[in-house]
């Protein structure tokens, strides 16, 4: 690495941290995190993460609701929009190989406001996706124990299941097992991945093979049904963008297809993880956007092929909502195959949860090595070399609210966490092209300016399809963080207190 130091660039809210500089920091022994991952390990972790209750159970909830057969459109447009991000990730991480994905690459390009507001965001999007899978794949978990005729109590089924209080019991232990193997380390996380992956891969593809056997062409007809009035919710949860050009909220229809693109984008959600993992490549220059693209175009075919085949298995109105894919096959009279993919959704889940866990601690991590929170939780073990400060404290707090909550509010709020952070990441290619049109680039995004800012257009576009209420939350998560910052961050950052430093 070059011995020069590029002194940070402002002042304040808007000083940036240089590129070297972020590499520096992974170079002191006690902040620094283990290189051990290749460009296979990275695509198995994109797949890891990203296959799960995305299209394991809203699939079904989406077609029944929202978009009919044309729920496999909806998946191509969510795809789309994530692949235009994946080529603007690419460039980001393949730049600045550290922790902390977005935020880190906002830091060297947007300015400390700015980053400290999207890292602010990556944690909503984390800690809420990660106890949204954990609810998921407590349900498959017991729907499994029901074909044993073993019933969990309500109480202790979660507030999606119990009338009146109701706490998930097995999704809360969950994250509390993988916390600890996050602690632990993780090389014997990514060996546990690459067996799970396997398996959810195995039953995806034997869900689309034994499925194209079963399928009515009558179940196409019609493939987008007409647009329907929504009955509730009284405008609270109608699309922004209905609201703002003063339609009456309808479901079905065009618009229905891009409302449910807003919803099973969260399906995609997890190859930006990948580029929190940055720090523990061996050659992340390569192996990033390798990783990245790889994972994201795999799960893109099998997300079409999935819902194609679901939707024409079983009437879109007859689908169930809790376990869409198994229940297919029920309908059509294969139990057999319902308890294979129930075990498969079950064990995959597992991974996309610790996966999600992991992206969190990563990010937390950064936060706290460049000062914005406290220095305390950058600390890695000295055996394990894990940051198994903020891996705790997290896994914790995200057993308890995955215990606590209900999926569906939820996955809204982690999409539109998500798709903010891809424009900050999309206007951050801009910018540093500009500020820093020399530094080194393993991979370049093509067609600059030009498909950053669709890429943009397309993650707005995607918000604005999401319910008025999701706005309001993150819009108070947002202006919670923005004061947290002028409280403590600002005067904390390790750039404000040491300015330009040389490596110590
Ligand atoms: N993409 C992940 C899922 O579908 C988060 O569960």
């Amino acid at each position: 690495m070059s011995a020069q130091v590029t002194p940070p660039r402002g002042n304040g809210m808007f000083r940036t941290k240089s590129v070297e500089q972020s590499i520096r920091d992974t170079e002191e022994p006690e902040h620094g995190l283990r290189k051990s991952l290749s460009a296979l390990d990275l695509t198995v972790f994109g797949v890891g993460v990203i296959i799960g209750t995305g299209i394991f159970v809203l699939t079904g909830q989406v077609a029944k609701e929202t978009a009919g057969p044309a729920t496999a459109i909806a998946f191509v447009a969510a795809g789309v929009v994530c692949a235009l991000a994946a080529l603007c990730y690419a460039e980001f991480a393949s730049t600045v190989p550290v922790a902390g994905s977005a935020y880190t690459f906002a830091y060297a390009s947007l300015g400390e406001l700015v980053a400290w507001i999207i890292g602010w965001d990556l944690v909503l999007e984390f800690a809420l996706g990660t106890a949204v899978v954990a609810v998921g794949w407590s349900g498959y978990v017991r729907s499994l124990m029901d074909n044993v005729d073993w019933t969990m109590p309500e109480v202790l089924s979660g507030p999606d299941v119990a009338e009146g209080f109701g706490f998930d019991i097995l999704a809360f232990a969950l994250v509390l097992v993988l916390t600890v193997i996050l602690v632990i380390g993780m090389k014997l996380s990514a060996r546990v991945t690459s067996v799970v992956v396997a398996i959810k891969v195995a039953v995806v593809l034997m869900v689309i093979i034994a499925g194209l056997f079963f399928i009515k062409a009558e179940n196409y007809k019609p493939f987008i049904p007409p647009a329907e009035k929504q009955e509730t919710g009284g405008g609270w949860d109608a699309p922004l963008v209905q609201l703002m050009f003063g339609y009456e909220p309808t479901n079905f229809g065009v618009m229905g297809i891009f409302t449910a693109a807003s919803i099973v984008f969260f399906a995609f959600i997890g190859f930006d993880v990948v580029a929190t993992a940055a720090e523990e490549t061996k050659l992340p220059q390569r192996d990033m956007p390798r990783g990245i693209l790889g994972s994201l175009l795999i799960c893109t075919v099998l997300y079409v092929a999935v819902s194609l085949v679901v939707t024409g298995m079983q009437n879109y109105r007859e689908l169930s909502i809790s376990a869409p894919l198994a229940d297919a096959f029920k309908a059509t009279g294969h139990p057999f195959y319902a308890g294979l993919i129930s075990f498969g959704a079950a064990v995959g889940l597992t991974t996309v949860c610790m996966i999600l866990l992991l992206g969190q601690t990563r990010v937390f991590f950064a936060m706290s090595r460049d000062g914005l929170l406290p220095r305390f939780f950058s600390k890695t073990h000295p055996r394990f070399r894990t940051p198994y400060r903020p891996t705790i404290l997290l896994g914790v707090v995200i057993a308890i609210i995955a215990g606590f909550t209900s999926i569906e509010e939820l996955a809204t709020l982690v999409n539109i966490g998500t798709l903010f952070a891809f424009v900050v990441v999309a206007l951050g290619v801009l910018v540093l092209r500009r500020t820093q049109p020399d530094l080194p680039r393993a991979f370049r995004t093509p067609l600059v300016p030009l498909l950053p800012i669709v890429s943009v257009a397309a993650s707005v576009w995607l918000m604005l399809n999401l319910p008025v209420e999701t706005w309001v939350r993150f819009g108070a998560w947002m202006v919670l963080g923005v004061i947290i910052y002028f409280v403590y961050g600002r005067s904390h950052s390790r750039m404000a207190k040491e300015g330009h430093r040389s490596p110590s």
